[in-house]
């Protein structure tokens, strides 16, 4: 269903984040279980998935021809080099990657991403053609001191230094709402995803939602206008749970 709050030159992107979950015999027991619950959905948003990196080949020839679009987790700088244990943008081209998540607090928490390498990152990603999906959010304690919207502002400014806002997507995740089942009310994510809107050269970057996001609330999250998708961690490693979100109808 066509959602009229929402501008329509905004592409809604619906991406699950598998994160480390799935070997290849998982993930393509999940697709034979999603797959065919996507006949109904509407053309009106896009569907990711982004997975494992040893998943990715699996997925690339099983979606070939499908709508559904593969995204990775993370991406080194560098198209090549001596960086043991890292993934280079080329190698995920040629594995048919569209999307490339970057900076997801996950990776800031417990492996040193700072705002300079996921910079870093984020223009390697599109100089091999790719999208990034760059994740910000604020802590538990950064929101109770009253500082999210000046950390918000820091981690997009200092993100987006030399990065073309015409090949991008933002996601908002509260760090306090991932996983926990604490979902950010959807009128407070409306407004921060405002706030990340108005600090863009470009009004037109689709903006998500993260955290917490679940069949029963994917409805009124879609609703909010500046609100363009979601990025779903849990809820996105069941196929009915998944196909659910990415079928939501915005209330
Ligand atoms: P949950 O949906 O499990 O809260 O995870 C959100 C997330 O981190 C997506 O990147």
């Amino acid at each position: 269903m066509f959602n009229p709050t929402r501008s329509p030159v905004r592409k809604s992107v619906i991406a699950g984040n598998w994160k480390m979950y799935k070997t290849q015999t998982e993930a393509a027991e999940f697709l034979q279980g999603f797959l065919p619950l996507l006949e109904e959905t509407p053309g009106d948003r896009e569907v990711v998935l982004c997975v494992p990196f040893t998943d990715l080949e699996i997925l690339s020839r099983s979606l070939h021809g499908s709508s559904v679009r593969l995204g990775a987790q993370n991406v080194h700088w560098e198209p090549a080099g001596a960086y043991t244990g890292e993934i280079s943008a080329p190698m995920l081209t040629e594995l048919a990657v569209r999307y490339v998540i970057i900076g997801h607090s996950e990776r800031r928490q417990y492996f040193g991403e700072t705002d300079e390498t996921v910079n870093k990152r984020i223009r390697a990603t599109q100089s091999a053609g790719l999208v990034p999906i760059l994740c910000v959010g604020e802590t538990k304690q950064q929101r109770d001191r009253g500082e999210t919207e000046s950390l918000i502002c820091q981690q997009i400014e200092a993100g987006l230094i030399g990065v073309d806002q015409g090949n991008l997507v933002i996601a908002y995740e509260p760090i306090w709402a991932i996983g926990t089942g604490d979902t950010c009310e959807c009128n407070e994510a409306n407004r921060v995803i405002g706030l990340i809107r108005s600090r863009l050269n470009n009004p037109n970057v689709p903006i998500q939602y993260g955290g917490s996001v679940k069949p029963d609330n994917i409805d009124e999250i879609m609703s909010q206008p500046e609100i363009d998708g979601a990025l779903v961690g849990g809820a996105s490693l069941q196929p009915e749970s998944f196909a659910r979100i990415v079928n939501y109808q915005a209330i």
